[in-house]
């Protein structure tokens, strides 16, 4: 049974993008056939992220105005034997349509066993396509803005009946061995009131690979965070930690 996962935020910048490559590389390193569908209209990123910068023929937007078949939008990871991308358009006035957004996640279930949209911004159109989601992830940093904006989100998505929506701390600073954690992760839970998925700590190596088009190394902080993320979406019990090099 395929799923559908919307990755979404309160705020920008908190790690959409950057979640959404890596789980979805995680989900395919572990032999799942994995597709991203990018729905950051006007400012692609996927493509940097995932290595495939100057790869992409097609994207969505033109499949939304009908010049080609979804399967022509889509492009394969050169890296990652399992995963898939549907770019964004560079085009920023062409509009996300809902329905034709979650038709194509609905068509691509027959061929991939994860569907993830890395949404973006919030606006109606945007709801409207995190509501056809099977899970919601929720990222936020532990910062006070986001995680309000998280809460606020959160709060709007359960009263349009999204209930199953899991929260990614993103971002967390962790200073080394003993020296202490900054932020009371508990208080971030609390707030934002949806259950705990998975830490990610703040490691500029997550930021260098991601702008260099290159995989987590598979000892990293980072990857072991994505990694056990992934393994709990697959349903496998992983203790919550963070992991510190
Ligand atoms: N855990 C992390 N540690 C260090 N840097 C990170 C981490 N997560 C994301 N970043 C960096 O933060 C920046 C913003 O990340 P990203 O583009 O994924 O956010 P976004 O929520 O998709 O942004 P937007 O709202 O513009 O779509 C990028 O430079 C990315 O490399
Ligand atoms: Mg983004």
């Amino acid at each position: 049974m395929s799923q559908i996962i919307a990755v979404t935020a309160g705020k920008g910048g908190t790690g959409k993008s950057t979640t959404s490559a890596n789980i979805a590389s995680c989900l395919a390193y572990q032999g799942k056939k994995t597709l991203i569908v990018e729905l950051d209209f006007g400012l692609r990123c996927q493509d940097i992220i995932l290595g495939i910068n100057g790869n992409v023929r097609h994207d969505i937007g033109e499949y939304l105005e009908g010049k080609i078949d979804i399967m022509n939008a889509t492009t394969k990871v050169e890296r990652s034997e399992n995963l898939s991308l549907v770019c964004a358009t560079k085009n920023p006035f062409i509009e996300i349509n809902p329905e034709k957004i979650i038709g194509v996640c609905e068509e691509m279930r027959e061929y991939f066993d994860y569907i993830i949209m890395d949404t973006a911004g919030i606006g109606s159109s945007v709801f409207s396509v995190i509501k056809a989601a099977d899970l919601i992830l929720m990222v936020t940093t532990p910062d006070t803005v986001c995680v309000r904006d998280g809460a606020m989100l959160s709060d709007f998505l359960y009263v349009k009946n999204c209930v199953n929506q899991r929260l990614i701390i993103n971002k967390v600073p962790v200073k080394f061995k003993d020296e202490e954690i900054l932020y009371d992760l508990d208080e971030v839970m609390d707030t934002v009131g949806i259950p705990l998925i998975g830490v990610v700590p703040e490691d500029s190596e997550i930021r260098v690979c991601g702008s260099k088009g290159k995989p987590l190394p598979k000892g990293s902080a980072g990857f072991k965070a994505y990694d056990s993320i992934s393994r709990r979406i697959l349903g496998e019990k992983v203790p919550l930690s963070i992991n510190i090099d």
